[in-house]
């Protein structure tokens, strides 16, 4: 799968994915990601990218020309076409649900505001889709785009090693929050592990952790299990 990812600081996204799972997955050939400055498509003598917003008020906006040129440049260097989905706190609410809808994509392009934001001739004409990554409002997308990269990267084929993805496939029981871990010492500094998971009794384990998961869940989340779940 491919990535693109449209800021203005391309140099925030140099730690992240360059660590762990996403250093390996790129490695591998199984996502390639690359990072681009929208500042490189303003034509002006000062690479303008911001201006006052119409009708007065606080902070600037982003210029529409240099974002519609960054994305329809980015768009013609790879087939197919990529889906533009941009990071932003009134798009949909990422859930797990839609890192696997992204994940069936061949191609993202991720657009990261800062500012006030974009243009809406941005949102309308040149975006597909937009996603938020919680209630709260970060500097920019780019943290956003980060953690969606991530999340979707992990999910695509050959990634995980086979146990981290049978993990991930088999033992967390759909929608509910995971059981309680433990490893050696058995008990540690008077807290002990419980009997359960040291009775090599596999169907107790199993039906133990399933209890756990559903406390767990009905304790910390139980809008997970009314039903009020997002289909994403
Ligand atoms: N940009 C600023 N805040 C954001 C958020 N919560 N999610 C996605 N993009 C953002």
């Amino acid at each position: 799968m491919r990535f693109d990812v449209l800021t203005l600081f391309p140099e925030m996204f140099r730690g992240p994915l360059d660590e762990s799972v996403l250093k390996r997955a790129r490695d591998a050939g199984h996502v390639s990601i690359a990072v681009h400055n929208i500042r490189d498509w303003a034509t002006d003598r000062h690479h303008t990218v911001d201006d006052y917003p119409y009708g007065g008020g606080a902070g600037m906006v982003m210029k529409p020309e240099p974002v519609f040129a960054a994305v329809e440049a980015v768009q013609a260097l790879a087939e197919p076409a990529a889906r533009v989905v941009l990071l932003t706190p009134q798009g949909r609410p990422f859930k797990q649900a839609i890192a696997e809808e992204l994940a069936r994509q061949p191609r993202l392009l991720l657009l990261c505001g800062r500012y006030e934001g974009f243009d809406e001739r941005v949102v309308e004409h040149l975006t597909d889709d937009e996603i938020s990554i919680g209630d709260f409002v970060l500097g920019g997308g780019e943290l956003a785009a980060m953690v969606i990269v991530e999340t979707v990267a992990r999910l695509l084929p050959g990634v995980l090693g086979s146990d981290e993805s049978l993990r991930h496939e088999s033992h967390n029981p759909d929608g509910l929050l995971e059981y309680p871990q433990y490893t050696r010492p058995p008990e540690f500094r008077g807290w002990k592990v419980p009997d359960v998971l040291l009775s090599g009794h596999h169907a107790e384990v199993e039906k133990w952790r399933r209890e756990q998961a559903l406390e767990r869940t009905r304790g910390r989340r139980p809008d997970l299990l009314a039903g009020d779940r997002d289909p994403g």
